[in-house]
Formats: C-alpha cells, structure tokens, sequence
C-alpha cells in the first residue's frame, strides 16, 4: 500500500453529554472549561500540533455552541481592538483560522456510526479519530503528541495503529480492550483481538483504547455493515477487529498523562492539574491547596 500523507482528523462529538447534566443541557459538552479553555479546543490543539491541515467534528443537536467558538466574532473582536487589549485579542483570533467542517449525525447510533459520517469528507486516505473525553497532556514542549506519534507509526507501517495504555482490571470493562500478539517492537504491538467493553474476567489484556485512532479508509466499508455491537450502538472497536483481519493494525502504547474529561471526577481532577501550570493562577492555586490540605488533616493553617 502506497504511503499518504495523513492531513485530515474526525472528533466525534454528537454524545448527550448526560454525565453533565443540567449543565448540557443547552451547551455542549465539548465546550465546558478546564480553567479557560474548551475541552474540544484542547483536541483540536493537539491535531494542529501533529501536522493535521482539516478536521472534521461531527455534531448533534445542542452543539451549536461549538461552531459559534471557533467561528469570528467581529463584535468582540472589534471590542477587544478598541481596548488595546492585544493578548486576548490573539487568543480570540487563534480559534479562527482553523479549517474546520462540521456535519451533523442526526440519528446516534454510536461512536463506529459518528465515523461513518466522516466517509465522504475523508476520502481514500488514511485519517486520525480522536476523541474528545481523553486529553493528552501536549503542554510539555518536547513530547511529540499522540496523534502525532500514530502518524509517526503510520509513515513506517502503512497500517492503522490505535492507541492503548494500561488500566486497572476494575476499568476494563469500560474501555475497549486489545489482545495484544507477541511482545511488541519498540511500545508497538500486532494486534490478535479488540473487545468492546469486555467483563474483567474476560479481558484479554489490561491495554485499553484511549481515543487516538490512525485509521485506514478500509474503515468505512466495514462500519457501513457493522451490526451493533456493546450497549447496542454501533462499535468503532467491532469494526477495527474486522479491519485487522484483513490488514494489519497495530497498537501503540501511550507513556504520556492522559486525562479523562468525561466524567466528573476525571474533570476536576484535570481542572486541577491544568491550573497548576496556568501562569496566572497556578501559584495562588497551590497555596490554597496547601492550605486546603492542612484543614483536611485537621492541622491548623496560616489563618489559625
Ligand atoms: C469509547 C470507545 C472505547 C474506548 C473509549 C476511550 O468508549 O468505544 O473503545 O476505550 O472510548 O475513551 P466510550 O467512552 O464512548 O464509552
């Protein structure tokens, strides 16, 4: 198979969002903050920084709130002008110059359904999924993002890599699980089996998908016949099982922070990571949760 360069990116983002509620109700999920930016801009963030020039978000309804983001917004812009008020300004403007498309799924069927939607924008080229619930950390200067390290894989295989890392066997079950051939090449491995959602006791390994995907455009002739799989939706893991037994697919295992944003407690947690290193709050931050420490330990603090 010849090797193409890897331009385009899909982030699914039609989910409910249900684990947020009320707050998504009206506003998408992908839009809600850590500290003073959208989760989704974070992604989007990440693809730029891998090389990737067009990316596709598929929505749904009460998603309109992402469109408008990264959309201009000449009032503010002008505002912002006017006020000499230069920094924002930039902030403002680098959420404008994206080339962005967005198509609607109207009937969620699950995330191999969300991809599927992707089929006519992506083509015949290999493509990147990546997930808007897991964050990889890319704050670091030196570490090559994971979507970047997938293509990476893809410039010297030709072949789909999906990204793993190690989780507890308490967690298996909700993640897509590989079985992974042999002992890997250098955090590279061929791939016998993905599981959806696997019982514990029945996962093959503990090496859960995280929301990275190079994949090959092979892909969409296997969603388009794809049965519903776990949680009857239609599986993005079922049809890449389908995949590798007809091409290779590889796994790479991912040494980097990876936070997941789609739940409450993985929220707060990143929250807290990512305004320890924010400039403008992170050292007042720290004290207080120093402070904060002491008064859960019932030692006494500055303030008595
Ligand atoms: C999806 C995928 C699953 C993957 C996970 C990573 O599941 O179906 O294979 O491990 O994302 O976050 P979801 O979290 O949408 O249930």
């Amino acid at each position: 198979m010849k090797n193409q360069k890897v331009r385009k990116a899909v982030i699914p983002a039609g989910g409910l969002g249900t684990r947020f509620l009320p707050a998504t109700k009206a506003l998408a999920k992908e839009m809600l903050p850590i500290v003073d930016k959208p989760t989704i801009q974070f992604i989007v963030e990440e693809a730029l920084k891998s090389g990737i020039e067009d990316i596709l978000v598929v929505t749904g309804k009460s998603k309109r709130s992402i469109e408008d983001h990264f959309d201009s917004n000449f009032e503010l812009e002008y505002n912002l002008e006017q006020k000499g008020k230069t920094d924002l300004l930039k902030l403002v403007n680098d959420t404008t110059s994206i080339n962005l498309h967005f198509i609607r799924q109207s009937h969620p069927r699950g995330l191999g359904d969300a991809v599927l939607q992707a089929k006519a924008f992506v083509g015949n080229e290999p493509f990147v999924v990546m997930l808007g619930d897991d964050l990889m950390d890319i704050t670091n200067d030196k570490a090559v993002p994971l979507t970047k390290q997938l293509i990476n894989d893809y410039e010297e295989t030709h072949a789909s890599t999906i990204a793993v890392m190690p989780v507890s066997s308490e967690e298996v079950s909700a993640y897509g699980v590989i079985a992974p051939q042999g002992k890997g090449e250098n955090g590279r491995y061929s791939v016998e089996t993905f599981v959806e959602k696997p019982n514990p006791e029945d996962a093959p390994s503990d090496l859960a998908i995280i929301g990275r995907y190079l994949l090959t455009p092979e892909i969409f002739g296997i969603l388009e016949n794809q049965e519903p799989g776990a949680g009857n939706e239609v599986q993005l893991t079922d049809a890449i099982d389908t995949l590798n037994k007809t091409q290779r697919v590889f796994a790479r295992v991912f040494t980097g922070d990876r936070y997941d944003v789609g739940d409450k407690f993985g929220f707060m947690k990143t929250s807290i990571d990512y305004a320890l290193k924010h400039p403008q709050i992170k050292d007042d931050l720290k004290q207080y949760l120093i402070e904060l420490g002491h008064k859960l330990e019932g030692k006494p603090t500055k303030k008595g």
